[in-house]
């Protein structure tokens, strides 16, 4: 019975404007992966961890890991596997899950760029999936009224609203997610045989389970879980990092 970790790290971080991976980005002089790496592991219930690197990156990133886990109690337990992504998050949270031994039953899959996730997330999203839940999602509320607009609606032009749906039933869903493995597995599987445009319009992993009719719960995010994307976000993180304990 054993829980591993995929923490996907694979992007180019091209709306950060850096040179360098978003991955590799640095918040307080360390890099994302690494703050992500730490939180995970000091959650005390992950037993693996993969990362999904960008090619090229692969040292860069071990290194990263290695330095912020050293002091991170437990952690010289917990086996750290880098492996190349691929070109879409999907397709290298896939080449993640091939790596993983048949003993593996619980996986959480966490992106890098929500760099600050809290161990106690953490650790809350994996006691759901062992209470019995195949697919466990954080989710906080929204606090913008959010329009679906025309399909083929770009950003920057006018766009058609079609509907606004009721606030109070909509979340903003993060990571980590954590699933029973069986589930997961079976999850990609369908999505690697999708049609392309189908397969476009899931951005995580939970929307594949819902794709497939499986129950998706959400246990309370945290606003700590952030997804870093641009500098304003990087710059927010930083602060957080500086005001609230994470
Ligand atoms: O691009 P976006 O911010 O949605 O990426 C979410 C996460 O997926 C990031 O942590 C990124 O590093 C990862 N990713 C990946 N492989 C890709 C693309 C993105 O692991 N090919």
């Amino acid at each position: 019975v054993r829980t591993a970790a995929v923490l996907t790290a694979a992007g180019s971080g091209s709306r950060l404007g850096l040179t360098v991976p978003k991955a590799l980005a640095l918040l307080d002089g360390t890099p994302l992966v690494g703050h992500a790496a730490r939180r995970l592991v000091a959650s005390g219930v992950v037993d693996l961890l993969v990362v999904t690197v960008p090619d090229g990156h692969l040292a860069a990133v071990r290194d990263a890991v290695d330095d912020a886990l050293r002091d991170v109690p437990g952690a010289h337990a917990v086996p750290v596997l880098c492996t190349v992504g691929g070109p879409s998050r999907q397709a290298s949270v896939a080449a993640a899950l091939a790596h993983l031994e048949p003993d593996v039953d619980v996986v959480l899959v966490h992106d890098a760029a929500r760099a600050l996730a809290p161990p106690e997330l953490v650790a809350a999203v994996v006691a759901a999936v062992r209470s019995g839940s195949g697919a466990v999602v954080p989710a906080l509320p929204v606090t913008d009224t959010i329009a679906e607009v025309e399909p083929g609606a770009g950003t920057g032009r006018p766009a058609r609203v079609v509907a606004t749906p009721d606030r109070s039933r909509l979340r903003a869903v993060q990571t980590p997610q954590g699933f029973d493995r069986a589930l997961l597995d079976r999850a990609h599987a369908a999505a690697s045989g999708r049609a392309a445009d189908e397969a476009l319009s899931a951005t995580d992993d939970s929307s594949l389970v819902a794709l497939l009719g499986e129950p998706v719960v959400a246990v309370p995010g945290d606003d700590a879980a952030m997804k870093v994307t641009t500098q304003r976000d990087l710059a927010v993180a930083s602060l957080l990092l500086r005001t609230v304990a994470v």
